[in-house]
């Protein structure tokens, strides 16, 4: 609330401005299956709300099946199992890992905390994803990994970057927040890499609130990872009757959910399927609704190739520059209805600039930057989708 309780948000230079409407359409809205509190409540009823109870195995043994991982082991969140995934990786200080700047904070930040350098490189002007043909550029004697990011839960192109980090003896993780359900030549994200990460925040298309997941695809890493998540315990062997008693093995974190957050996210995977589909129907809506105005040249549309099944995480259209996007976001509040930009990229922020570098030139990173903007996305949008459609059309034909 502003001055004299009137309703104010903040638009991108952070000046305070008065909301012309209410929210008419927001920008998200976590959906529910409906179970969810049901089977809260059966956790509660079975007497285990810690970590690791029945409800964490079925999520977990989901996973495994509909992804092919080896292991698929349950986290409080992407940022947790990014963190595990930086422990496994060995790294000194000063160890480099490769990742693009158009990405979340938490890519890099899994890194920094153990002292690693990321270094950035620049994206593909069609996927936004890493650009495969930069990163053995990028590489050298420090290069420890190379962590991509499927943006948008489109798939980068894998198979390269999978050459790329055998040839030079690279672990390689992949950032897969965003991708569940999603393939790169009909395989899951998260399993092309030795590891692999979800998230199931309250933003993406299958949630628990806050949660995750570590996707493990080497079965080397497999028992050091039940171990780090544990407080660097072997409490998963003992509570499988491996051994007498469990003690302290390694470095290690406490990176499980409670069975109350999987519990809830089991309502979730049991429908994911209709998630994927329900969001798909709207995202096409968008694609087909926004075809012309892509050959007219006044905006563009996402691309996703033909290898690459992906899971209408998200819909972003790219305006021609910052104005017209601060101007169009501006526009659509006004009609109440919330589009928002997306990362800021890390090499220009503050904490980027200390602690990373760039591997090469970002000039498309910072271009996408300044023209990418979100439309609403969620279940329960589609008596409004149109709204949303008309204004963007309004808008770009002016
Ligand atoms: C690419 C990417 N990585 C990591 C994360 C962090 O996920 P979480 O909120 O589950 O920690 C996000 C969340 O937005 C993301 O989009």
């Amino acid at each position: 609330m502003g001055e004299r309780g009137k309703v104010t948000y903040k638009d991108n230079d952070g000046r305070s401005r008065p909301m012309s409407n209410d929210v008419r359409i927001p920008f998200n809205r976590p959906f529910l299956t409906g179970n969810e509190l049901r089977y809260i409540s059966d956790a509660h009823q079975h007497g285990h709300l810690s970590g690791d109870g029945e409800f964490t195995a079925r999520c977990s043994r989901w996973l495994e099946r509909n992804t092919g991982a080896r292991r698929a082991l349950l986290t409080h969140s992407c940022t947790g199992a990014l963190e595990m995934a930086a422990l496994l990786a060995d790294l000194e200080p000063g160890s480099e890992v490769i990742m693009p700047s158009f990405t979340f904070v938490s890519t890099a930040n899994a890194f920094c905390l153990r002292g690693a350098v990321p270094v950035f490189v620049d994206i593909r002007a069609d996927t936004l994803n890493i650009d495969e043909t930069l990163v053995e550029a990028a590489i050298t004697n420090r290069t420890r990994a190379i962590c991509v990011v499927h943006y948008a839960g489109v798939a980068c192109e894998m198979h390269a970057i999978d050459a790329i980090a055998k040839r030079h003896g690279l672990l390689l993780i992949e950032d897969a927040a965003q991708a569940i359900e999603s393939t790169f030549h009909g395989k899951a994200l998260g399993t092309f890499g030795d590891l692999g990460t979800l998230s199931f925040h309250e933003t993406k298309n299958v949630i628990a609130g806050e949660g995750g997941a570590l996707l493990l695809n080497n079965d080397a890493l497999v028992e050091r990872a039940e171990i780090i998540r544990e407080k660097g315990t072997n409490r998963s062997k003992f509570f499988r009757g491996q051994v007498d008693k469990y003690t302290w093995c390694d470095i290690g974190s406490s990176y499980l959910p409670s069975e109350v957050t999987a519990a809830f996210l089991w309502a979730q995977l049991e429908n994911a399927g209709e998630i994927t589909a329900r969001r798909i129907t709207l995202w096409n809506r968008y694609h087909e609704a926004f075809a012309g105005l892509e050959e007219g040249g006044l905006l563009r549309r996402p691309t996703v190739p033909a290898h690459c099944r992906q899971n209408a995480h998200m819909y972003y259209i790219l305006l021609p520059n910052l104005e017209r996007r601060t101007a169009f976001i501006e526009y659509l509040r006004g009609q109440g209805i919330m589009a928002v930009f997306h990362y800021v990229p890390l090499h220009s922020s503050p904490a980027g600039q200390r602690l990373g570098r760039a591997g090469g030139s970002l000039a498309r990173t910072e271009d996408v930057a300044d023209r990418l903007v979100r439309l609403p996305m969620w279940i329960g949008l589609e008596p409004m989708q149109d709204a949303v459609i008309q204004a963007v059309r309004e808008f770009v034909s002016q």
